[in-house]
């Protein structure tokens, strides 16, 4: 394992992708159907390139997107400090390991930060600025976060959450936010609602890689994500302290924004539908019947040039893996180690028998990518679907599916 990360923030992680692994710099693509349509068909490669695109139409050269920027094992191993030399499996390994020893590290302050190079408050407050793309053709709108965490602070124990939740772009002030009933940053959303206040947030878009990657995968309530981004660094993750809420924002984000998120009853929006990785539209309100919470965002602050990451629809899952490795050598399940990063809806095989998701996250049982057969692949996305409680509705809505292939969502789940 390297000594040290050899990068110091999201930029610097990108730059270094850059030299261990295949990227392309695209230019002139539409927001507009054509980067999703462009990135869900790069992750259909064995390889998968990080993609990089400039001069978005309809916009400034420099305000880039980014995607894909972890879905090949080289650059996942980057992300963590691993020799990119190493196999998949090695990768794992190593990660499990890391993991395991890994220690929570709180988070240091900093006083500056580069992504207050560029503030906009009240009247200036504008998201459309950034390229933030409609990836398919049913989508509800364009979404601004997906790679990104959305961070706030629990009223009763003060402990902070970061979780990955996807956002769109409602309008110049204001993001849609689905989060699905359970998800921490929900939990702590509630509370503030329950007392007819609005929860304050920071979101980082961009954010550290590590933070990243932590903000979604399932932490234990009560142990903060930034915490444990500090352990996996080996170093305190530098933050600036938001000036209107006072929450932490990760110093070495490309781009932030602070607001509140006001009972739903107050305000809240129609969101989704949108094309989700295992091949179907899942929509917080196709899916719940009801208009979802938004963000009302008081404050933007951005690098220059900022790079805006968006990783849906694919994704890699070297730390899932990583999660059920210790209790798979225990348990003894038959055949695999690497699984999706979806595994909260991931179907799980031990040897003959099939597991739901939950023990699966539990780490009880591995995923076999290696017997699938086609009756596994529509037992998977029957189970898929009906764990995201929302296919059924979008079929009655006569939605299509954004790819149509069975086993689209394994193709892309293999690290
Ligand atoms: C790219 C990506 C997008 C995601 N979008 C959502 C989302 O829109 N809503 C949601 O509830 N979970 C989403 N997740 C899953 C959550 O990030 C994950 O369950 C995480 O553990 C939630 O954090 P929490 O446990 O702190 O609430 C997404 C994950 C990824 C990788």
């Amino acid at each position: 394992m390297m000594e040290s990360l050899p990068y110091r923030d999201f930029r610097g992680f990108i730059e270094e992708a850059k030299k261990i692994s295949e990227w392309r710099l695209i230019e002139g693509a539409d927001w507009d159907n054509e980067i999703g349509a462009l990135i869900e068909s790069t992750a259909e490669l064995d390889s998968r390139p990080m993609l990089l695109f400039d001069r978005i139409k309809g916009y400034p050269a420099g305000f880039r997107l980014v995607s894909l920027a972890f879905a090949n094992y080289k650059r996942t191993a980057l992300a963590f400090g691993i020799s990119a030399e190493k196999s998949k499996l090695e990768v794992v390994r190593l990660l499990a390991r890391k993991m395991k020893s890994g220690k929570a590290i709180p988070p240091v302050e900093v006083k500056c930060a580069p992504l207050m190079e560029n503030v906009m408050e009240g009247d200036a407050i504008d998201l459309f600025k950034f390229p933030a793309p409609r990836f398919h053709d049913g989508d509800g709108g364009r979404y601004i976060g997906t790679g990104n965490c959305l961070i706030n602070a629990d009223p009763e124990s003060g402990f902070i959450n970061a979780g990955t939740y996807r956002m769109q772009l409602h309008d110049r002030d204001l993001l849609g936010l689905w989060m699905s009933p359970g998800q921490h940053g929900r939990l702590i959303c509630t509370k503030y609602w329950e007392q007819g206040k609005s929860c304050p947030v920071v979101v980082a878009f961009s954010p550290d890689p590590l933070l990243f990657t932590l903000a979604h995968t399932k932490v234990a309530w009560g142990n903060s994500e930034l915490d444990y981004a500090g352990g996996l660094l080996g170093r305190p993750l530098e933050i600036i302290r938001g000036p209107l809420t006072g929450l932490p924002i990760p110093a070495g984000s490309e781009i932030v924004i602070e607001g509140e998120v006001p009972p739903p009853k107050i305000d809240s929006r129609a969101e989704g539908p949108f094309g989700e990785w295992p091949g179907y539209y899942s929509g917080g309100t196709l899916g719940t019947g009801e208009p979802q919470p938004v963000i009302r965002v008081k404050a933007i602050y951005h690098r220059s040039e900022p790079i805006l990451e968006e990783e849906a629809p694919l994704w890699t899952g070297a730390m899932n893996s990583a999660k059920i490795r210790g209790p798979r050598k225990a348990n003894g399940p038959s055949g695999g180690q690497l699984c999706s990063g979806g595994a909260q809806w991931s179907l799980c095989r031990r040897g003959r028998r099939r597991h739901r998701s939950d023990e699966y996250e539990r780490g009880l049982v591995g995923y076999d990518d290696t017997r699938r057969s086609t009756d596994q692949h529509r037992h998977h996305r029957r189970l898929l679907e009906h764990a995201a409680g929302s296919a059924h509705a979008a079929r009655k809505a006569g939605i299509k599916r954004p790819h149509q292939r069975p086993g689209d969502f394994l193709r892309g789940a293999a690290v």
